[in-house]
């Protein structure tokens, strides 16, 4: 009899696997995660990482994400629904979804990103969740990653005498990953010794980066945000009309400033990298 039973119970198991392998079909989504912002003008540049990624899945559908409640949250007042990326996940799952490949528009792996990979994992761990999720890697995380930006900024913003340098303006973060703004500055530095990363929040600070303008007599700078959309940061302080924002700062050493108001995002190269880190994802699934 009870032989039997745990029969019974192993035939009863076997055929929900078998029935759920065959019933449920492989449904795979992209799902690309940012920050986000608010600016109107900025989000062309999320439009245009929509474009390309459609380009190369035409047949795959493609959701959006803001980690930024603050954002979503100003949107949502303005009639824009943007989901965060758990809201993003459920509604997928809810579609049909079974195979989700989620990629970060973040330029550096810092605290935001981490959040986002326990996110998209977890999804693939709950129960009726989608059944395998993965998550393409930011901006720059690895070697060569950090090689071909610094590539681009210098074929990007060619300088024309000695006397003239790029800044980048960075993010910077409270996160461990902030070593990557000094380290980014040492692939620079590798090419050219005119192009120059600081940062908002972290470590370089503009301070820094102006000690070093001085010692090279630098009279003319180039000023670009680091990020992935010429948003708030780049609007207020990087190029505002106030004392403190970095433009103002550099003039008052007496150093001609040119803004370049583009996002990361706006560049096809730039882009490029994060989608070849999408297709890693992708291939993963
Ligand atoms: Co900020």
């Amino acid at each position: 009899m009870k032989n039997l039973l745990l029969i019974g119970l192993f035939a009863i198991t076997f055929c929900n696997m078998g029935t759920n392998a065959q019933t449920k079909t492989r449904k795979k989504g992209i799902l690309l995660i940012t920050f986000g912002t608010s600016y109107p003008e900025a989000r062309k540049a999320f439009e245009n990482i929509e474009q390309k990624v459609k380009t190369l899945w035409p047949d795959v559908d493609i959701y959006w994400a803001y980690t930024s409640g603050f954002i979503r949250k100003k949107l949502a007042k303005q009639g824009i629904q943007i989901d965060s990326p758990s809201e993003a996940l459920a509604k997928m799952g809810e579609a049909g979804y079974t195979h989700v490949a989620a990629q970060s528009l973040h330029i550096i792996p810092g605290s935001e990103f981490h959040d986002v990979v326990h996110t998209v994992k977890g999804f693939s761990l709950v129960q009726k969740g989608l059944e395998k999720t993965t998550m393409g890697r930011p901006l720059v995380s690895e070697h060569e990653d950090l090689e071909r930006i610094a590539l681009f900024f210098t074929k990007q913003f060619p300088i024309a005498t000695d006397e003239e340098a790029v800044v980048l303006m960075g993010h910077g973060t409270h996160h461990d990953a902030n070593i990557y703004y000094p380290g980014f500055q040492y692939y620079l530095n590798d090419l050219s010794d005119r192009y120059f990363v600081a940062t908002v929040e972290g470590y370089p600070s503009l301070d820094n980066v102006i000690k070093q303008l001085k010692k090279e007599h630098i009279q003319k700078v180039t000023l670009t945000p680091f990020m992935s959309v010429a948003g708030d940061h780049a609007q207020n302080d990087m190029a505002g009309k106030e004392k403190d924002s970095w433009k103002s700062q550099l003039e008052a050493e007496g150093i001609e400033v040119d803004i370049v108001m583009k996002g990361l995002a706006e560049y096809d190269e730039v882009v490029k990298i994060w989608i070849d880190h999408l297709k890693e994802a992708f291939d993963e699934l």
